[in-house]
């Protein structure tokens, strides 16, 4: 029988994390991706009755998942954004803590939830939005931006070099119907881009609109900017990125910094058989930096 954990989302890295991470006895972590739960586990467990974990998600539906699985360990969870993480620990009063950990992007849970509208595999509303309470969705995205908007979009955040086929395509799908499901937006990029090796040719259009939708990387810079005035000389940091946009970002911000030693000088990726028993494991990469 799978544990819950194994049921849902599996942790990447998870070993090679803890070991670089080596959270200590007594300390004081943050984990600004909870998700399910699996990292915050893992990383509490070490952390004993005398340390806390303080648990940030931007998705309250994660934090309901997480909750029981982390149930008799020294965690706190926070809805929150990561880019408010100094002001979460104002208000706790916590000055400084001794490590950081950010599992960038969305949980299987997530995508496997149809109404959430981040995958091209279920058919569901348009949505992308991770915290669901505020802010344009996709579909708002779609049937609202220029064709130019839209293909600047679709070329920068989804490496999409057939982004002006594809914005063209969905101008005039919408101008027929609005465009409300990830079927019908699948089914608009499907329609002029060929397919080519095993990738869907939704992919890369989802990724864009999703990182659009949740102003990933604006979040990741904020994160990455405030990060040496939160974490205490000697603490450590280890962000898991999923695709170039993020992992460009995180090694600007730790390569050549006066703030951060560099404890990965590549980063870090699953072997073999990690990405044989999770998929997901792919195309994550770990860094992790010590606070000078
Ligand atoms: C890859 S999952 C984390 C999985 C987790 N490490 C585990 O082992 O279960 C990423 C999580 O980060 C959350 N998230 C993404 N961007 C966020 C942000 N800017 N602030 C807070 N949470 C965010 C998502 O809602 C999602 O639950």
């Amino acid at each position: 029988m799978p544990t819950p954990l194994e049921a849902g989302h599996v942790p990447v890295l998870p070993a090679e994390t803890l070991r670089l991470l080596d959270p200590r006895p007594g300390e004081t972590w943050v984990d600004c991706t909870t998700g399910g739960g699996g990292h915050s586990r893992l990383i509490a467990e070490k952390l004993g009755p005398t340390g806390r974990l303080f648990g940030l998600d931007q998705d309250r539906t994660m934090l309901a998942l997480a909750e029981p699985r982390l149930a008799g360990l020294p965690v706190t969870l926070i809805p929150a954004n990561f880019d408010q993480l100094a002001e979460v620990l104002q208000n706790l009063g916590i000055e400084k803590v001794d490590g950081v950990l950010a599992d960038l992007g969305f949980s299987s849970d997530q995508l496997n939830d149809a109404d959430r509208g981040l995958s091209f595999k279920n058919n569901g509303p348009l949505d992308m939005r991770l915290d669901g309470r505020t802010g344009a969705t996709a579909a708002d995205l779609v049937n609202t931006m220029s064709e130019g908007g839209l293909a600047d979009v679709i070329f920068e955040y989804g490496e999409e070099r057939l982004s002006r086929r594809i914005a063209k395509r969905i101008v005039e799908r919408r101008s027929a119907k609005r465009i409300e499901t990830t079927g019908e937006l699948a089914d608009a990029v499907r329609s002029c881009v060929p397919r080519s090796g095993g990738i869907d040719p939704a992919t890369r259009t989802f990724q864009a609109l999703r990182i659009a939708v949740n102003d990933e990387l604006g979040a990741l810079e904020r994160l990455l900017a405030l990060l040496p005035k939160v974490v205490r000389p000697g603490g450590r940091v280890g962000i898991i990125s999923f695709h170039s946009l993020e992992d460009r970002r995180v090694k600007q911000a730790f390569r050549g910094s006066p703030h951060w030693e560099c404890l990965t000088k590549k980063p870090v990726e699953a072997g073999d058989d990690e990405c044989a028993r999770n998929p997901r494991a792919r195309s994550a990469k770990l860094r992790v930096a010590r606070r000078v």
